[in-house]
């Protein structure tokens, strides 16, 4: 009876010309996906009441895979990824990784903290990038909790970064809780606590590809919420000034496609932009779509900036999903985080954590279609 119900609605839609939303219980499924050393490495599906499927790990608590519908309703997965662990144990550009200590780079890995030197390790040219040579991207979660609810499915990793680690003084407690929400959204809520003073700029690095992962993020529009960029010295290090974008090709508050001043910039886009918000004020930051697809990408976050990466040191030399190589520009990235070498420039927001306050971050991207 129940079946010749639903049967009969939908009969009902489809003659007034309404797509049927097809609606079932949110659900979560754990696998263990192998080892690292000797703690297992799981391997999360977090399915929402629409479909939308997300995979997360617990080893660097990567986002490996998401997949949200197209305009007609034709899932596939939008990020770059692998689906093996031992791939990402092999060495990657920090595919859907969380970015800790500290997103982006710290010049010549030094920094001064109350009349401290610090020394970090140097692993990009002469700058510290990405946390260092074992960054959060390749240290194992543990798992506080994971469920699914009527509306959303949440996981929440942890993490203790030791005393010294990398060079970062404080014993640092991380937590990020992922939810997939019943609105086809990532929210990425994070925060942290320390025992010394310390700096911290926490991300997470999609690569994203609204066309399913099928060519390059050449044709994608994008609109950013931003009129300055923070530019950059030839090692990627900020010279300490805003830039406004008005004029340049960095001017993304009306949508231009990715792919269309690209040639303008060395090597591509690669940039952090400063939001409009107040600090600790959630903003939308970027809007990208795809028109083939339809697909609709909206990013909105708590912290000040936004690395605009196209990908650029991809070379076709690592293969994904599907036996897809990754060429240069085929993700985008739009890492929601403080200013790059924050530690040296006073000028810019300050990324210092003191004991007895709290860090905290929220990240969402919403998936929908145009
Ligand atoms: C960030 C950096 C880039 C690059 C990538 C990872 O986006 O700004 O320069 O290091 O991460 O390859």
């Amino acid at each position: 009876m129940k079946a010749i119900t639903i049967g009969l609605s939908v009969l009902i839609l489809a003659a007034l010309g309404c797509k049927p939303k097809q609606e079932t219980a949110s659900s979560l499924n754990e696998m263990i996906w192998g080892h690292e050393g000797d703690r297992i490495i799981n391997l999360y599906t977090l399915t929402n009441k629409n479909g939308m499927e997300v995979k997360i790990t617990n080893f660097g608590g990567i986002i490996t895979s998401v997949k949200v519908p197209d305009k007609t309703g034709a899932m596939e997965n939008v990020v770059l990824g692998f689906d093996s662990l031992k791939s990402y144990q092999s060495g990657h550009p920090y595919f859907g990784s969380l970015v800790g200590r500290y997103g982006n780079r710290i010049a010549k890995g030094k920094f001064v903290l109350n009349d401290t030197t610090y020394t970090l390790a140097v692993n990009n040219g002469e700058n510290h990038l990405h946390g260092g040579l074992k960054g959060f991207d390749k240290q194992v979660f543990s798992v506080d909790t994971a469920y699914s609810s009527r509306d959303s499915v949440v996981l929440v990793l942890s993490y203790l970064s030791a005393d010294m680690e990398e060079g970062y003084p404080g014993n640092l407690l991380v937590k990020v809780r992922y939810v997939v929400t019943g609105n086809n959204e990532i929210k990425i809520w994070y925060e942290a606590e320390t025992d010394k003073a310390t700096v911290l700029n926490l991300t997470n690095h999609s690569y994203f590809n609204l066309t399913g992962c099928k060519e390059n993020i050449l044709n994608h529009e994008l609109v950013l919420m931003a009129d300055s960029i923070t530019p950059a010295d030839t090692t990627l290090i900020p010279t300490g000034v805003l830039a406004p974008v008005a004029g340049t090709s960095f001017d993304f508050t009306s949508a231009h496609k990715i792919g269309e001043r690209i040639g303008e910039v060395p090597g591509g886009y690669d940039i952090n932009f400063k939001l409009r918000n107040k600090p600790g004020q959630l903003v939308q930051a970027a809007e990208v779509y795809e028109p083939v697809s339809g697909r609709l990408l909206q990013a909105y976050t708590t912290e000040p900036g936004v690395q605009f990466y196209t990908g650029n040191f991809l070379d076709g030399t690592l293969t994904g999903f599907n036996g897809v190589s990754y060429a240069q520009h085929f993700g985008f990235c739009l890492e929601a985080q403080h200013f790059p070498d924050s530690p040296n420039k006073p000028q810019f927001p300050t990324v210092v954590l003191n004991p007895g306050e709290k860090y905290r971050q929220l990240t969402v991207y919403r998936f929908s279609t145009r």
